[in-house]
């Protein structure tokens, strides 16, 4: 053969050999073919399990969505792009075979408002928003609207309020809407929505799953009855991720459990030293008795309140609080949450940016809140960056 074709195909597309590699390899192919064209046309028709092509399924990302599906108790999984498109692919999911509208959580995250309002909403979906902690006001809501579909988080970004799940899903079920249930911030060391009858579950890959602050991705977990759907959606619409990144996220969630129970006890540590600050005029954490939700956490939180801590400076505004982030010298001041090492964010600058001033007022965000991700470094250094930033306000 001519040196064009060899380099094309000599080498490629060997036999794994008998060797079982100890962790799933990254399949880079886009598509796949078997020794007869027959095998393949089964496959094609789901008449027998394989691969095909990447969109409808990667073996990478198989493997990633079996892990994620397994430590959520679900049926299966879907991973995607990224924590939005997992979003939007689960509310379709939901939506599909149901009314077209949503009852949403007033505190979400910023990026699912702008969904809720500038992709779903324009096509027709009708989006209402409730307080999600006010079980009477969502009872009252939902017989009155009949939404397709629930929307919450389990805590929620950046305010820390515990939705009362198990009861949410019961009313969810009493009126046949679906319970899609964001569990970014609990993850499902804290939290298995699943399991207290919510029926589609979403996470941001980006944040405690994978970790290390190298991944963009998504996934969405389902129960029985969503699952065909789910899938479905997967192929036809392309939310997918890649293999590489779920290859990344497989490795970061190995030592997921212990990564967020040592960021979980780093953040109480921290909220108590906050709490202590004199300069810190306000601190939110779900670990009071005093908490608005205590209820909810003594029911679905096992001992851990979560990694992350929201606080307000005193008498800071925006200028002092760009200045302090300018002082930290550990701390990295950068939009994301979950990662091994302790972030900041100003939730006005960034992840709520995009909503107005007075609904930001509306939802409790101030122009001196801060939310810290904490990481699993030793926690007095945590603690001593801050203080010095802290002394300059
Ligand atoms: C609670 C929550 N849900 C969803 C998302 C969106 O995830 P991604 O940035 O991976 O699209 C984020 C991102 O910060 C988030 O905090």
């Amino acid at each position: 053969m001519k040196i064009h074709t060899r380099a094309v195909h000599a080498g490629d597309r060997k036999k794994p050999s008998p060797a079982i590699p100890v962790t799933t390899p990254v399949y880079m192919a886009s598509s796949f073919f078997y020794e007869t064209a027959e095998e393949l046309d089964r496959v094609f028709a789901r008449e027998q399990e394989g691969y095909c092509y990447a969109r409808y399924g990667n073996p990478t990302s198989a493997g990633l969505e079996e892990l994620v599906a397994s430590l959520e108790n679900g049926r299966g999984a879907l991973a995607c792009a990224s924590g939005m498109a997992a979003l939007h692919t689960a509310l379709l999911a939901a939506l599909t075979d149901r009314a077209k509208s949503v009852l949403a959580a007033t505190s979400l995250y910023g990026a699912t408002f702008n969904l809720l309002l500038q992709v779903l909403e324009p096509l027709g979906v009708s989006c209402q928003f409730v307080d999600a902690c006010d079980l009477e006001a969502v009872a009252e809501a939902v017989s009155r609207r009949r939404p397709g579909c629930l929307l919450v988080e389990t805590i929620s970004n950046p305010l820390l309020r515990v939705a009362p799940l198990d009861r949410l899903a019961e009313l969810a079920r009493g009126a046949g809407a679906a319970l899609v249930v964001d569990n970014t911030f609990a993850t499902p060391l804290l939290v298995r929505p699943l399991e207290l009858g919510a029926h589609l579950v979403v996470h941001s890959l980006t944040k405690f799953l994978a970790g290390h602050g190298d991944v963009l991705g998504g996934v969405v977990v389902s129960d029985d009855t969503h699952y065909e759907t789910l899938r479905a959606l997967g192929r036809t619409a392309g939310p997918v991720l890649g293999p590489f990144e779920s290859y990344l996220t497989m490795r970061g969630i190995k030592t997921f459990p212990l990564r967020m129970e040592r960021q979980c006890a780093n953040a109480r540590e921290l909220a108590a030293w906050l709490r202590r600050h004199p300069r810190i005029e306000r601190v939110y954490y779900p670990d009071e008795a005093a908490h608005p939700d205590a209820a909810s956490v003594a029911r679905l939180l096992p001992g851990l309140y979560g990694a992350i801590v929201s606080f307000e400076v005193r008498d800071a505004g925006r200028g002092e609080i760009l200045a302090l982030l300018d002082r930290l010298k550990l701390i990295v001041p950068a939009t994301s949450l979950g990662d091994v090492h302790t972030m900041i964010l100003y939730p006005v600058m960034s992840s709520h940016r995009e909503i107005s001033p007075r609904q930001r007022e509306r939802m409790g965000i101030r122009d001196n809140l801060l939310r810290i991700s904490a990481g699993i470094e030793a926690v007095e250094d945590i603690q001593a960056d801050l203080e010095q930033a802290l002394a300059g306000v």
